[in-house]
């Protein structure tokens, strides 16, 4: 098919690339000249494990450019919208880049049918909003109304960054919402490789052992955007959940880590999402659950259960400082080292991350803050150059004579530091391990003063 992708950020590009691996005829675009001219060079602009490789293979089915009239969009059978939404002040999701694309689409749909999707996430009711904004841009554009030959469609997206790949080319499940079955029947097709599992596995990204399928649900508009916000609140309430049960197992002198066993072996449960620590950031479930919290509002109703996991979570980061302040003393001039900076493993994004309250916290109390990243420093030099945290390249050199150690972003390479060796360079060895990730024996018999989470 011919597609049209509008935003190559994580979203659009991993779709994008991964659809022309698929073999459509794929056209990125984006409003950043200058992510397209990276692209134009087979340079990926964000950190995504395999988008570089995958790209490279599919070449030949990718176009980019910054134009939406040189986009083809008057003859796609596809187009999907994956601009960001961030949050507004009062939790709404912003969607200014959102309108600014639909009104650029609207003239441009002819008389090829072109299904036009809501791949962002987008409040309940978007759906019928951005087919309204494009009736309106083509009327406006060309004085008549449009002769209907488009529909609007929901298609959440669940890729996890890091993952982003596989999680688009093996999903748990692909959600299809539209009141039009033309648009439905469209966008089954584009996914039949996906669904029926019977394209060639990428040499790097082997497909997992039985999957032979993978089930679309198919809905109305509404529900396709509803499940969005509701699996991404759940998400987050499951992590805020053993974030809350961590505080009791430490009154207690239990171990959660124990506890996320023993209840995660339990099928009804599941092990995942169970992992007690600082709590979650990233561009979604911040924004995620503000939405689904103001979305509920406007129909006068609250949602406390959302309202609490995102209070638990954000009082991880409070608790992070109180913890130091408590071992520490005082906070004023002493060094701390934050091991981490992106707002997981394998990804440069920095959207809510955690390590930048904790740093803005400390820094406020007085102390200075050293902090390193394997790839998210290029971002954090450029987006909070007057953070007033010492950017290290390497490890050792956020490490050397810090007064305190907080593990905030699980990097694999963080296990494999010397910490015995680093244990003489610091101030005083003590490790805040906000991720319950390093090796707590074997750093308590080097002499480590240890604290993890709920531990
Ligand atoms: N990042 C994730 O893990 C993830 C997962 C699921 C869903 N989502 C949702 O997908 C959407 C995109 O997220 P993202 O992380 O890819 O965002 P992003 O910020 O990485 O990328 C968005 C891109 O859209 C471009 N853009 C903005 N306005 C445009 C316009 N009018 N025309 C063309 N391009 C335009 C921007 O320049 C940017 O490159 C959001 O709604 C997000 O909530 C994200």
């Amino acid at each position: 098919m011919k597609v049209v992708v509008i935003g190559t950020g994580y979203v659009g590009l991993t779709t994008g690339v991964a659809l022309a691996y698929l073999g459509n005829q794929v056209t990125c675009l984006d409003i950043d000249p200058g992510k397209i001219t990276k692209l134009k060079q087979n340079q990926v602009p964000i950190y995504e494990p395999g988008l570089p490789e995958l790209l490279e293979i599919s070449r030949a089915n990718l176009r980019f450019t910054t134009s939406y009239d040189e986009a083809g969009i008057d003859s796609s059978d596809v187009v999907f919208i994956a601009v960001g939404t961030p949050s507004l002040p009062d939790g709404n999701a912003d969607l200014t880049y959102v309108k600014t694309a639909a009104d650029a689409l609207g003239p441009r749909l002819d008389h090829h049918f072109t299904v036009v999707v809501n791949k962002s996430t987008v409040p309940i009711g978007s759906g019928n909003w951005v087919g309204t904004l494009l009736r309106e841009a083509y009327a406006r554009s060309k004085g008549s109304q449009p002769d209907g030959n488009y529909a609007v469609a929901s298609n959440p997206e669940f890729l996890r960054q890091g993952s982003a790949l596989f999680d688009t080319l093996y999903p748990d499940r692909v959600v299809i919402g539209s009141e039009d079955t033309r648009a439905i029947d469209t966008l089954t097709n584009l996914y039949r490789p996906i669904l029926n599992q019977d394209f060639p596995p990428p040499a790097f990204l082997p497909r997992p052992d039985g999957l032979s399928a993978v089930s679309v649900v198919t809905c109305d508009l509404a529900s396709a955007e509803l499940i969005k916000y509701a699996a991404n609140s759940f998400l987050a309430l499951k992590i805020s959940y053993m974030n809350e049960i961590a505080h009791l197992t430490e009154k207690v002198g239990a171990d959660i880590t124990q506890v996320a066993r023993g209840i995660g072996l339990d099928s009804r449960i599941g092990p995942r999402f169970l992992q007690a620590g600082i709590g979650w950031g990233g561009s979604c479930f911040g924004k995620d659950t503000a939405a689904l919290v103001a979305i509920s509002k406007e129909y006068g109703m609250s949602m406390p259960i959302v309202q609490a996991a995102r209070d638990v979570n954000y009082h991880q980061r409070t608790w992070v400082v109180d913890t130091l302040l408590h071992e520490l003393k005082i906070l004023k001039g002493k060094t701390v080292a934050l091991l981490g900076f992106a707002f997981k493993p394998n990804t440069d994004d920095l959207r809510d991350a955690p390590s930048l309250d904790i740093a803005r916290q400390l820094i406020q109390r007085g102390a200075r803050v050293r902090a390193t990243d394997p790839v998210a420093l290029g971002n954090a030099r450029q987006l909070y150059p007057d953070l007033g945290v010492i950017y290290c390249d390497q490890p050792l050199d956020a490490l050397r004579k810090a007064d305190a150690v907080v593990l905030v972003t699980e990097w694999s390479e963080y296990t494999r530091l010397n910490w015995g060796e680093i244990k003489l360079t610091l101030n005083n060895p003590l490790i805040l391990d906000g991720r319950n990730f390093l090796d707590r024996h074997e750093l308590e018999r080097l002499g480590y003063r240890y604290i993890g989470v709920g531990r």
